[in-house]
């Protein structure tokens, strides 16, 4: 137990600024115990938990929390981390006292802000207008796997994900198409500025103009190639094949409108490229988005090859650059095609 309120270590704080919800313990006058999840932020010195406008029976300062602090300030919060692998368990445990930051106060205006910067559902909420608890820590304990937990749910989907290219004949819920744009658009991307759009396609007509479009455009090309026209039509059909039978297309373009102006080319080629990167990342977080969902994927190139054809045929903004088309759904069985990976030391140079 250590008494030094800024004295978490720095693997305790570290975990307790990675968990999103916490519990706080207050008590009454008399002891009644009372234990609710919160959402919190932690800056060295205070925990800050916002009183939000959700639908309650009672105005923020009546909620019980509040009271039981106002009549006795001492609190406890726990933030802790559940694995079935137990070697993964762990939990930080913060006492201290507790208050009420009013608005209009700099130390308000701050806890809000980190607030609204964790949780960016509180950028929609009149959180500024309430009162903030603060915490300000005494004690704190910890246990467990502090540095452990946090990557094994992301490493899952990470692992787990594959390329499908046959689907079930079955819909993808628009909710679960939002949950995937949602993951695509908290990708990195340079200087923030997000310099991608995409293009959900579900309607049959659609997809007949998309695949129709990029088909022809395909076509020219293999035959440019010299390629045996069997060979051409079998290779068209399978393509084709996989985008009409796909639930879900989502068309990831890239828009250069928003990024940096450079007077030379170099810098202006690497801005597209940082930009090109950044769909890459989208691209990612929306095929493991899917995968958390119970849903499969796959990425498909061919937009890259016919992006005027693409814009065309779905009627899109002409500043828009078709680069990437995920196809989503539910997997028909397991993908034929094995897995590997190159070994880490194939891929990997170690200088120390
Ligand atoms: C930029 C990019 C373009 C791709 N284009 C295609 C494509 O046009 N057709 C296809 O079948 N797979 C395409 N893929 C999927 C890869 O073939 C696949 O990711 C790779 O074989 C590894 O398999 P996995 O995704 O199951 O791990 C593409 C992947 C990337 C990253």
């Amino acid at each position: 137990m250590k008494t030094d309120p800024r004295l978490l270590t720095p693997e305790e704080a570290a975990f307790l600024v990675r968990r999103r919800v916490a519990r706080l313990a207050t008590a009454d006058a008399s002891g009644e115990p009372h234990a609710i999840p919160v959402c919190f932020s932690y800056t060295p010195g205070a925990i800050y938990i916002a009183l939000d406008e959700k639908p309650k029976d009672v105005p923020p300062t009546r909620l019980k929390r509040v009271r039981n602090i106002v009549e006795n300030p001492n609190v406890a919060l726990i933030a802790d981390h559940y694995s079935e692998n137990w070697d993964l368990l762990a939990y930080v445990m913060v006492r201290g006292r507790a208050e009420l930051v009013e608005p209009n106060t700099q130390e308000h205006a701050t806890a809000v802000r980190l607030l609204r910067g964790k949780y960016h559902q509180y950028e929609a909420m009149r959180i500024e207008e309430n009162p903030v608890i603060a915490i300000r820590p005494r004690r704190v304990a910890s246990w467990g796997a502090l540095d452990g937990g946090a990557s094994s749910s992301v490493l899952e989907p990470i692992r787990g994900r594959r390329s499908v290219r046959r689907y079930l004949d079955k819909p993808v819920p628009d909710e679960m198409v939002d949950a995937i744009l949602e993951a695509a658009r908290w990708a990195p991307s340079p200087h923030g500025r997000q310099p991608w759009r995409f293009a959900v396609v579900t309607g049959e007509e659609a997809k007949h103009r998309l695949a129709d479009a990029m088909g022809e455009e395909w076509r020219a090309n293999l035959e440019m190639d010299g390629q045996d026209a069997e060979v051409v039509e079998k290779r068209l059909q399978g393509s084709r094949r996989r985008l009409l039978d796909a639930p879900v297309l989502i068309l990831l373009c890239l828009y250069l409108g928003d990024l940096d102006e450079y007077p030379d080319a170099e810098r202006q080629r690497n801005e597209t490229t940082m930009a090109v990167q950044s769909l890459g990342a989208a691209a990612q977080n929306a095929l493991l988005a899917a995968y958390d969902l119970g849903l499969d994927s796959s990425w498909m190139c061919a937009p890259l090859f016919s992006p005027e054809k693409a814009v065309e045929a779905l009627d899109l903004d002409p500043a828009l650059v078709p680069h990437a088309l995920l196809t989503i759904g539910y997997a028909e069985g397991d993908p034929p095609k094995r897995r590997s990976r190159r070994p880490l030391d194939e891929l990997v140079g170690y200088r120390d």
